[in-house]
């Protein structure tokens, strides 16, 4: 198939560029580099060995992202630009309400415009809001309380107002848990900009001396040892059911939301523990207070995922962890002033 990736240069479209290209599928990636960096693309080249057009556009940009419609035969895509720093979006909500939004309207009015409606749709398990029991279903009620997770229910309300008004088309929400880890290489992996807002990057630049020590924001959730509990799943995972999901919207009409986790929530003091492991020293870090808008405790139930799109997550904590530090340690800097092929 030949499939569009919009934010393909990005942590979770990198690696699911490699999943694709392995299994023999064409992309075509947009990106505006808002949030990456072009280097992860030329990594995908090496990596896989085949070729393919990126475009540094705007989704936003109508003329420059229907001139990729009018030139390239599209059979799907995968939506994963967006914008996705919930402190920013709070300081800054017309810029998310703008990206996120009006730059998925653009893209879904083309695809409806060029008879394109197979659509993956990268979601998140932030659209469950605060008070859900878990495990996490997807026929829970669905809340946002800042302006990034009400970007996401959103625009998931807008497909499934599409869906609804033209039987077409066909979409799969995929709400992702926590991605964690890299490729297995080294070459690609997660290059947060400044200092990291999630854990996992946080932890990796402590463990490499980027950084002092770890805040681990609350001690005293109802938890097992009082620290927040996630469901993290390994990015190549996470790929990897971006071709099932492309499998089933190619097979079958109408719109689905699907988790993808793994169905267990390990602590923060859990992720410290098995880092420690990993490099064998010590992780330093201080109880601080809790981080405001954050849950105690979110998993999934991802038995639909594993039913309706045959996938279920097959990596451990361990690998995450393992993959996360390989590319912190092959990559201090992230993608800055690297070149392809010095690993
Ligand atoms: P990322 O920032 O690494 O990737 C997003 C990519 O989209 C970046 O390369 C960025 O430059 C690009 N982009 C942003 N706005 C654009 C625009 N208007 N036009 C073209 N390109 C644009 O983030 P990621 O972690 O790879 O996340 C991918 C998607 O998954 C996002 O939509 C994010 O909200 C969603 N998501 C991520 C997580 C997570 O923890 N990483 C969790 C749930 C959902
Ligand atoms: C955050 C976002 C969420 C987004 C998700 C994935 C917030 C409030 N939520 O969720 O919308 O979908 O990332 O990108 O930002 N922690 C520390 N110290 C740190 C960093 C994190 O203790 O320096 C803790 C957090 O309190 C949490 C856990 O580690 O318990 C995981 O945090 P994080 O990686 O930021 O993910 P989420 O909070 O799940």
């Amino acid at each position: 198939m030949n499939i569009l990736i919009t934010g393909g240069a990005g942590y979770i479209g990198s690696h699911t560029c490699i999943e694709l290209l392995s299994s023999g599928h064409h992309i075509i990636v947009v990106d505006d580099l808002s949030n990456s960096n072009e280097m992860s693309l030329e990594r995908v080249k090496e990596l896989t060995g085949r070729d393919f057009i990126f475009e540094k556009i705007d989704i936003a940009d109508k003329k420059k992202l229907e001139k990729i419609f009018m030139e390239q035969r599209i059979d799907a895509v995968i939506h994963f630009a967006g914008l996705k720093a919930v402190g920013e979006s709070v300081a800054v909500p017309l810029r998310y309400y703008h990206n996120n939004i009006t730059g998925s309207l653009v893209l879904f009015n083309l695809m409806e415009k060029y008879g394109v409606r197979n659509l993956v749709f990268s979601s998140s398990a932030t659209v469950y809001g605060a008070n859900n029991q878990m495990p996490l279903t997807e026929e829970m009620t669905l809340s946002a309380t800042n302006p990034y997770g009400k970007t996401k229910l959103y625009i998931e309300e807008i497909l499934r107002d599409l869906s609804a008004a033209n039987s077409n088309w066909s979409i799969a929400l995929l709400r992702y848990f926590n991605p964690v880890g890299a490729h297995s290489s080294g070459l690609i992996g997660e290059d947060p900009s400044g200092i990291p807002n999630n854990l996992i990057p946080y932890v990796t630049q402590v463990a490499i001396g980027k950084r002092e020590y770890l805040s681990v924001f609350g001690s005293d959730y109802e938890t097992k040892d009082g620290t927040g509990v996630r469901d993290y799943i390994h990015v190549v995972d996470l790929a990897k059911g971006h071709l099932k999901a492309l499998e089933e919207v190619t097979r079958s009409k109408g719109i689905g939301a699907y988790n993808l986790g793994t169905g267990k929530g390990y602590s923060v003091l859990d992720i410290v523990r098995v880092f420690e492991k990993i490099i064998g020293r010590k992780i330093p870090y201080q109880l601080a207070e809790r981080r405001p808008g954050d849950l105690a405790v979110s998993y999934a139930d991802c038995s639909k995922a594993q039913i309706k799109l045959n996938w279920a997550a097959k990596k451990d904590l361990e690998e995450m962890c393992r993959d996360s530090w390989n590319w912190q340690v092959k990559n201090p800097e992230g993608y800055i002033n690297q070149k392809v092929g010095i690993n």
